[in-house]
């Protein structure tokens, strides 16, 4: 697709990454000609603040994608497999941020910073956007892998409540106040107490892993291209609005030390090394990620239990780096840079 400037729809451009998606095309400057913005009807009608002005919400129906060059889904899983094909159809390239295409064989998984070769092969007209915990763990493990091959990974996730959408963040808000005020708490979407807690929060998988421990076990091994890639994980929601965060312990095949992990992830594509020396308060954190581009990595340490493994700290805007950051990157390094 050789343009100057392209039509772009966003199916989801209300929800949480939707919104998100809108700010990052306008903050990077992509070449919109025209934003088709949809969401579901209920929705119709609605403005969202884009460039110098306003669009449109328009309804997701079956002639939305007609003249579409990229298609930015973010409208979950049943919309995607739905409508996918059909954007694709109508000749858009499709970016799609829910899971249900990703392990499709013939749908490429893609984080620029370690596969963008695999987006130029995509027979169904679709390229998926991994998971949020998967995309800023695997940013940080590139440089690794490509000096000493990761052979296992013992992942735990601190995840922010954005990362279950819109409702969610305002699930924990009223949940917090509520408990502030000394009322009762009710959970709206959460499973469970949200506000001043830690849950497991995702639908059960197999073998009593959720399926969101199970997407960073098989995501990874794809984009990274190795499926003997060892991937241990527990993922939980804290009461956090916006940024995961993950202690990764990376055992190698051969010996790394964290003075050379250091090395190799100062600089590395979509990276910021927080090399300080331990200090409370001087590490990658939520709070100060939320809303920035990077993965934040940090606390980068020799592992005291496996000689020649390292831990390190990782941290993320899932909203940006975890969804609409990837996606419009993807979209920039197939059509315009
Ligand atoms: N949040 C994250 O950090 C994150 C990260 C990576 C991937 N994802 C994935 O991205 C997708 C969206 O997540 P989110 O957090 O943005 O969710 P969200 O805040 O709940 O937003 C959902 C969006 O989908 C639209 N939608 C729902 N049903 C629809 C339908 N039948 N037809 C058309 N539009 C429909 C909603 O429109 P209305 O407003 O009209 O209901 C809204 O715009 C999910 O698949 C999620 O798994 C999210």
């Amino acid at each position: 697709m050789s343009k100057a400037s392209f039509v772009v729809a966003v199916a989801g451009a209300t929800g949480a990454v939707g919104r998100e998606m809108l700010r990052t095309l306008e903050q990077r400057s992509f070449p919109v000609s025209k934003l088709v913005a949809l969401a579901s009807k209920r929705s119709a009608g609605q403005r969202l603040p884009f460039g110098a002005g306003e669009v449109v919400i328009e309804a997701l129906g079956p002639k939305s994608f007609e003249g579409v060059d990229i298609a930015l889904f973010s409208a979950g899983a049943s919309v995607a497999r739905e409508y996918g094909p059909i954007a694709a159809k109508a000749g858009a390239v499709v970016i799609d941020n829910s899971s249900a295409w990703r392990m499709d064989p013939e749908v490429p998984l893609v984080v620029p910073e370690v596969n963008i070769e695999a987006a130029k092969t995509r027979p169904k007209g679709i390229i998926a956007n991994p998971n949020c915990s998967t995309i800023q763990m695997v940013v940080a493990l590139k440089p690794l892998h490509d000096a000493a091959r990761v052979k296992t990974i013992i992942v735990s996730t601190y995840q922010a409540t954005s990362g279950k959408g819109q409702a969610a963040v305002e699930d924990l808000l009223q949940q917090t106040r509520a408990a502030l005020a000394g009322e009762a708490v009710t959970p709206a979407v959460f499973p469970g107490r949200m506000a001043f807690n830690v849950l497991c929060d995702w639908k059960a998988g197999e073998n009593d892993y959720s399926e969101e421990e199970l997407k960073m076990v098989h995501e990874t091994r794809k984009i990274m291209g190795d499926a003997s890639i060892g991937v241990s994980p527990t993922t939980v929601r804290v009461p956090v609005v916006n940024g995961h965060s993950e202690s990764v312990h990376v055992q190698f095949h051969r010996a790394m030390s964290a003075e050379e992990a250091k090395r190799l992830l100062r600089g590395a594509e979509g990276v910021v090394l927080m090399d300080d020396a331990y200090a409370p308060g001087k590490h990658p954190q939520p709070f100060s990620a939320a809303g920035t581009d990077p993965v934040y990595v940090g606390r980068v340490r020799d592992d005291l239990a496996v000689a020649g493994a390292i831990k390190m700290f990782v941290v993320a805007d899932n909203l940006r780096k975890g969804a609409a950051l990837n996606a419009v990157q993807i979209a920039e390094r197939l059509f315009v840079r």
